[in-house]
């Protein structure tokens, strides 16, 4: 019942947004002009006399990323905000770096649908369907296996290795956006009464109290 009441709530938020895809762009490319005030369903067009390389560029993606936090994994995103020419075109890219034991916690990403790549390492991954099934569907990847996390729904990479682990994903949406699903529910601002989410998860109050506390 709870776990229904959540994803159901879930579900709600990505029906809404899943519509929300990137038009086909109408013209070569539109950098993002990030000045402009113009509110457009992405970013303003920069005038294309102005466009330069390093609009299409980023560098660093080589670099390992600093996995010492308390879930021990950590995004470098290449989404529009890094690339501004990525402005219109229904695309992004992120690397991500996992601790031995290291989490990507369960979240989905209300506009993208998302391809990992395993670079280095083993990850045990997996997604949740949607109601009424909810259906768990996991795998093992190694080095060079693939996998895909369907738009909208909640996903979680783990480095089940020894070593550290890299993967890469592509995401088909300019600004994917992340939805943990453990923030979304106990770590809102303001909080979601407590009242409402002791009942949702069919438990006591106190330990609603302890996860608001933790997130
Ligand atoms: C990694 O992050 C931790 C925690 O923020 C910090 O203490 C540490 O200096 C960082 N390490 C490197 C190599 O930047
Ligand atoms: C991790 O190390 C243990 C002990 O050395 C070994 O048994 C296990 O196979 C290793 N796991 C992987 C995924 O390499």
């Amino acid at each position: 019942m709870a776990k229904n009441v959540l994803l159901l709530g879930l579900l709600a938020i990505t029906c809404t947004l899943a519509i929300a895809y990137e038009p086909s762009p109408l013209q070569d490319f539109c950098v993002a002009d990030t000045t402009s005030s113009t509110r457009v369903n992405g970013l303003a067009c920069l005038d294309s006399k102005l466009v330069q390389a390093n609009h299409f560029s980023f560098s660093g993606l080589h670099v390992t990323g600093n996995t010492s936090n308390p879930t021990g994994s950590i995004v470098t995103p290449v989404l529009v905000g890094q690339i501004p020419g990525l402005n219109t075109l229904g695309i992004s890219m992120a690397r991500i770096d996992y601790a031995p034991w290291g989490l990507s916690a369960p979240h989905f990403h209300p506009r993208a649908t998302e391809i990992l790549t395993v670079l280095e390492g083993t990850l045990f991954v997996g997604f949740v369907t949607s109601n009424p099934d909810n259906r768990l569907i996991t795998k093992v990847l190694e080095k060079g296996d693939v996998f895909v996390f369907p738009v909208g729904l909640p996903h979680f990479q783990r480095n089940v290795g020894n070593g550290s682990a890299v993967s890469i994903s592509s995401l088909s949406s300019q600004n994917p956006g992340v939805i943990t699903v453990a923030k979304a529910v106990f770590g809102s601002n303001p909080s979601i009464a407590d009242d409402i989410l002791a009942k949702a998860f069919q438990i006591d109050k106190s330990v609603i109290d302890q996860l608001q506390a933790n997130l």
